[in-house]
């Protein structure tokens, strides 16, 4: 009798433990989960979107769990909070209603870096390379390309300051300011120095009529681009059709700009004018094709076919 109630505490001892074990192996999973996830980010692309996918469902679930209890007016409050804590402070809003905000000197509308005529970049932003989201998306873009026959480089990605200055100068020096203000952006005013542009194959207007070219007009927002100097928008983005500039803003963005068919200003409704620059000034002086292509600017890295002898240009 002993015996058999030894074995049958024996054996619910045993079945505890196994329960037991088995809730406390969820737990341990759950919770050293973000360490795994936050090594795959730097590693592993799987795992990097295990992230993306765990994001979304934290996202969904909190959503879930506090739609009822909050207002609309609690979500702008937090949404602008999150805004101001990320970037910066809010100074207004855009003609649109976009929220704009400034943190050490860098302008974001909607929380989307700009940089414009209008909104500068300090002198002393210099993250000396391509963004690290800018340059997955790209190579991502390059590679669906590539699967397509279609080749496609980075003619010039991350211009300084100085470099900018540097090119600017030679331009204006050349074709005149005003003229030179139609395509080549003044030091702290180039998307370039964001570290978020990249300038296409081979910065000229031919490029527009390429295969690459017509499948980056049509496909580059699903990698997160955009065309950022489109057709006949010079009124509002201040700059000439430029076929190879791509801007990185993020797939959603991207997405949503594409299909609005607007230019980034006139989708934010923000202008792109320099200060000087009065509407009734004399009229801007004529830049023809030949004087936009022809700047050679040697001194800029590049990352070239070696069958490509064309000269180095930037835009
Ligand atoms: N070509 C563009 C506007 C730049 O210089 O940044
Ligand atoms: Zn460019």
């Amino acid at each position: 009798m002993k015996k058999r109630a030894l074995a049958l505490i024996s054996a619910a001892v045993t079945l505890i433990t196994a329960f037991s074990g088995c809730n406390f192996e969820i737990i341990t999973e759950e919770t050293t989960l973000p360490d795994v996830i936050t090594e795959g980010h730097l590693d592993n692309e799987t795992t990097y979107y295990s992230l993306e996918t765990e994001a979304r469902e934290e996202t969904t679930a909190a959503a879930e769990t506090t739609s009822e209890e909050i207002t609309t007016q609690d979500l702008n409050t937090e949404a602008e909070e999150e805004t101001t804590e990320e970037q910066g402070e809010i100074i207004g809003y855009t003609e649109k209603g976009f929220v704009i905000t400034k943190k050490d000197g860098i302008t974001y509308v909607d929380g989307v870096l700009v940089a414009n005529k209008t909104y500068s970049l300090p002198e002393d932003y210099n993250p000396g390379s391509l963004l690290p989201e800018c340059e997955k998306a790209f190579f991502e873009m390059k590679s669906a390309a590539a699967k397509e026959g279609l080749n496609l480089w980075n003619a010039s990605g991350f211009r300084s300051y100085e470099l900018q200055s540097r090119l600017y100068k030679r331009y204006s020096e050349r074709d005149g300011k005003e003229a030179a203000d139609r395509y080549s952006a003044r030091p702290g005013h180039s998307e370039h120095q964001t570290g978020l542009a990249i300038d296409l194959n081979t910065i000229t207007s031919a490029f527009a009529n390429t295969k690459e070219g017509k499948w980056v007009a049509e496909n580059c927002h699903k990698y997160g681009f955009i065309l950022r100097y489109p057709k006949e928008k010079e009124a509002q983005t201040g700059y000439m059709y430029e076929a190879w500039h791509i801007r990185y803003v993020g797939i959603e963005t991207a997405g949503k700009i594409y299909n609005s068919g607007l230019c980034l200003e006139e989708y934010y409704g923000i202008t792109s004018c320099y200060e000087d620059t009065a509407e009734n000034e004399e009229p801007v002086a004529s830049v023809t094709e030949a004087q936009q292509m022809t700047s050679a600017a040697a001194d800029i890295p590049q990352e070239q076919p070696t069958e490509t002898a064309a000269a180095v240009q930037v835009g």
